[in-house]
C-alpha cells in the first residue's frame, strides 16, 4: 500500500555538486549556513586524552569540532554522542542510519569510523548540508582504511520505503522537539515534524518508532536523543513520552543516559534573569533501545519494562 508520507529519494554527491553551482549556503530555521564545498581538514577524532563514555551520564562541554563538524546547524548534536554509539554499538563495515540526520554529524562519524551509513531529512537544504559535511578526504591520510558507502536521501522518517526490513545494525537519530525548533520556519513544510501540536507530533512519533522498529536487524539498538521543556511554568516530559511509543512499538530498553546541556540556544534560554521559582532544564535523555530478537524475548523482558500492565502483580 501507497504511504501517505513522502517516498525517499536519494540525493547523490552528483547532485550535490549540480546544488553549490549555483548555491553558496542554505537558510535553515534562521541562520544561513554556508556551504564550504571542499573541506581541508586535518583533525579527524577527539582529543588524544579522550577516553569514550563509561556511566549513564555524559557531559560534553567541547562539543567537538573535529572532522567537517561546525556546531552551527540548529539542534545539531554533539559528534561525541554518535561517535560513541557507533563505537560501542556496531562493526566496521554495518549499517548505520539517521533518519532525521540535519546537518550530518551522524554520517559524518560513520565515515571516520569505516561504518556504511544511510541518511535522512525532510528538509532538502539539511541534506545538502549534510552532503557538504561529507565532501572531506579522509581515506588518502590513512592506510589500511576502507571507504564507506554514505547514502542520503530527502524524505519522511515515517516513511523509510526505500530501506528494506531487518538491514540496519544500529539507528542514532536526534528527532526535533514538538513545536520547540522549527526547522523549516521559512518554507514552512508540512511534513516537519518540528512544526506539530504535542499530542499530534506524539502520534507522528509513533510512526518513526514502527519505521525504526522494521528496518533494524533484530537484536540491534536504536538511540534516541530527546529533551523535554517548560509550559506556564511547569515541566512537560516530552522525552518519556517518547520513550513509552517506542516501547508500544516493539523496543526494549537498554540504557536511559542523562546528557547534560552546555549550549542552550533553544527557547530554553529566554530565561535570562537570575533567579526564577523553576529550575533551568539543563539535560536530556538518550534512550538506548533494543530490537528484542525474538517474541520470547520480548515478553520476558516486557515484565520488567511495564510492570503495571501485568496482570499478575
Ligand atoms: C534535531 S535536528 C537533527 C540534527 C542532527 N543530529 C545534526 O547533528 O545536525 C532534527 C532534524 O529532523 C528533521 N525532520 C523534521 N521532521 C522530519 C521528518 N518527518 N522526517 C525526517 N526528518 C525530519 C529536521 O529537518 C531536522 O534537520
Amino acid at each position: 500500500m501507497k504511504s501517505k508520507y513522502r517516498e525517499m529519494k536519494e540525493i547523490t554527491h552528483e547532485d550535490y555538486l549540480e546544488f553549490v553551482k549555483s548555491k553558496d549556503s542554505v537558510i535553515i530555521e534562521n541562520t544561513e549556513i554556508k556551504l564550504q564545498k571542499k573541506w581541508n581538514t586535518k583533525s579527524f577524532g577527539p582529543p588524544e586524552d579522550y577516553s569514550l563514555e563509561r556511566t549513564t551520564i555524559w557531559s560534553f562541554p567541547n562539543r567537538g569540532k573535529w572532522a567537517t563538524h561546525k556546531g552551527n546547524y540548529r539542534g545539531n548534536w554533539s559528534p561525541y554522542i554518535p561517535r560513541n554509539l557507533i563505537l560501542k554499538y556496531t562493526k566496521k563495515g554495518e549499517w548505520v542510519l539517521d533518519q532525521m540526520m540535519g546537518s550530518g554529524t551522524t554520517l559524518v562519524e560513520a565515515k571516520l569510523l569505516e561504518r556504511n551509513a544511510i541518511g535522512v531529512d525532510i528538509n532538502l537544504d539539511a541534506v545538502m548540508v549534510a552532503r557538504d559535511r561529507l565532501n572531506f578526504s579522509y581515506n588518502l591520510l590513512f592506510s589500511g582504511y576502507k571507504e564507506p558507502i554514505i547514502k542520503t536521501f530527502w524524505g519522511d522518517a515515517r516513511n523509510l520505503n526505500k530501506i528494506a526490513d531487518e538491514s540496519i545494525d544500529l539507528i542514532a537519530t536526534h528527532p526535533p522537539y514538538a513545536n520547540i525548533i522549527s526547522y523549516t520556519k521559512n518554507k514552512k513544510l508540512s511534513d516537519d515534524l518540528s512544526q506539530l501540536p504535542f499530542e499530534d507530533y506524539l502520534q507522528e512519533m509513533k510512526k518513526v518508532a514502527e519505521e525504526s522498529f522494521r528496518v533494524l536487524k533484530p537484536g540491534k539498538i536504536c538511540a534516541i536523543l530527546i529533551g523535554d521543556t517548560r509550559k506556564h511554568k511547569h515541566y512537560i516530559p516530552i522525552s518519556y513520552r517518547i520513550m513509552e511509543t517506542f516501547l508500544d512499538a516493539g523496543f526494549i530498553l537498554k540504557e536511559d543516559i542523562i546528557k547534560i546541556q552546555w549550549n542552550m540556544k533553544t527557547t530554553r534560554e529566554r530565561w535570562k534573569a537570575k533567579e526564577y521559582e523553576f529550575y533551568l532544564i539543563a539535560h536530556e535523555h538518550i534512550f538506548i533501545f533494543r530490537k528484542p530478537r525474538t517474541e520470547k524475548e520480548y515478553k520476558k523482558y516486557k515484565f520488567s519494562i511495564k510492570w503495571w500492565e501485568n496482570d499478575k502483580i
